[in-house]
């Protein structure tokens, strides 16, 4: 019996071996990576596995926050046409991995050192029952303000370090015939907004309890009922043609001068970047006001699939390429993100990553890192929607006032737990 079980493994690992010879060189990816500064980024990716042979098969599908995305995503995996690699946030991942879907990298994580150098707050979300299921990419957040520096000057404006210092600037703006807040009317860029105005009203306990620990008494609270008050103020800046508008195209507003400053994750740097803009010079980066000490993060994650035993030496190629030193830099200083690794150096980073990678640290070690619950990191799929669909019917004037937008958010996530 024995002997049968080593034969069969001895045969087993020449197949294997056999299967190994034709590795299929080729790294399909599913991503929403579709704006110029994205697209941008990606193509360092590219290069780096370019360099070592392997063709990328492009499966783009366009929308921020990634809802389309993870729409084509489950019709390939219902399919069993598993990409090599799908770009993927946090709870996402663990969805699929307790789906028993996913791979396995956990050989390579360990060559590789990944649980001494990828932060704890990373790991939650791409180890699953011990075993490395994807490789994160970067750290985003987006608790940010990406303002026009020349028309800050023109309004005579400085850094709101209070809400209240961010509404007289934006009237100020207005004042001066400028679009004051540029907005892109999409549910997940309305909740991504959202995540900051909660963690300026509540300040971080109140965003952690409600944002990450879904309790019910901050959900219900007055301070809940006080931040859509806020959001409803900031959306008074808004201009009339905001609805259905594109993320990146309101950070292009900004970029041109057209509006003073939009509320986004540090992606939009990465439109900045590609439009070789300079912080400092041309743009300037502050945390949403009051929200200084805290970082609210997402982090793109390269989920991967339980391919055949021929496309899973792509994967290794891919998470290897993916957390090495150099394209965390290289990658990262395009992207707008800081890195996944706490050992990269900031020396390519601009003043704007330097300050990311600055914060990032310091919210770690002072307990102030939190999850976005607009991108992923605060609760299961299920519940994000049903948050992303709330507030934008609040902007949207579906829902009227403010007791009634936390009556129904309740509702919404009790529902969706
Ligand atoms: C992702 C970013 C992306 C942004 C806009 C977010 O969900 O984490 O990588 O740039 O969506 O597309």
């Amino acid at each position: 019996m024995l002997r049968k079980l080593l034969i069969g493994t001895a045969l087993a690992s020449g197949l294997a071996f056999a299967a190994h010879a034709e590795d299929v060189k080729e790294v399909q990816m599913l991503h929403w990576w579709t704006s110029g500064g994205e697209a941008a980024a990606l193509n360092v990716l590219k290069q780096d596995l370019a360099k070592e042979g392997y063709a990328w098969k492009d499966v783009p599908v366009a929308g921020g926050g990634g809802d389309a995305a993870m729409t084509a995503l489950k019709a390939m995996v219902a399919a069993g046409n598993y990409p090599t690699a799908s770009q993927m946030l946090g709870y996402t991942v663990l969805d699929y991995a307790a789906a028993g879907v996913m791979g396995d990298l956990t050989e390579t994580a360990k060559k590789e050192g990944w649980d001494k150098s990828v932060p704890a707050a990373l790991q939650k979300f791409s180890v699953y029952d011990g075993k490395w299921v994807a490789a994160p990419v970067n750290v985003h957040s987006v608790n940010w303000l990406w303002i026009n520096k020349a028309v800050m000057d023109k309004i005579g404006g400085a850094e709101p370090k209070t809400f209240d210092d961010f509404i007289a600037l934006l009237d100020k703006a207005k004042a001066a015939g400028v679009t004051p807040l540029a907005l892109g009317g999409q549910n997940w860029q309305e909740a991504t907004m959202f995540d900051s105005v909660v963690l300026s009203t509540g300040g971080p306990e109140f965003y952690k309890k409600a944002m990450n620990d879904l309790d019910d008494a901050s959900l219900k609270s007055d301070t809940m009922k006080k931040s859509f008050d806020n959001l409803a103020k900031l959306v008074t800046y808004v201009d009339p043609n905001f609805s259905g508008r594109d993320w990146n195209l309101a950070t292009a507003m900004v970029i041109k001068g057209d509006a003073l400053v939009q509320v986004m994750g540090d992606w939009a740097k990465g439109e900045f970047h590609a439009a070789n803009k300079t912080p400092g010079t041309d743009f300037l980066c502050y945390r949403f006001p009051g929200t200084d000490g805290s970082v609210i993060y997402n982090s793109d994650m390269f989920g991967m699939f339980n391919v055949p035993d021929d496309r899973k030496a792509a994967q290794v190629a891919l998470a290897t390429a993916t957390l090495s030193k150099s394209f965390q830099s290289a990658f990262n200083v395009v992207k707008g993100s800081v890195p996944a690794r706490t050992d990269v150096p900031d020396t390519d980073f601009d003043a704007c990553g330097k300050k990311g990678i600055a914060d990032l640290k310091k919210a770690n070690e002072g307990g102030t890192l939190f999850g976005s619950l607009a991108q992923g990191y605060g609760a299961p799929p299920a519940v994000a929607n049903a948050y992303k669909d709330v507030v934008s019917k609040f902007v949207h004037g579906q829902i009227k006032t403010s007791d009634e937008a936390v009556t129904e958010l309740v509702k919404a996530i009790d529902d969706a737990k």
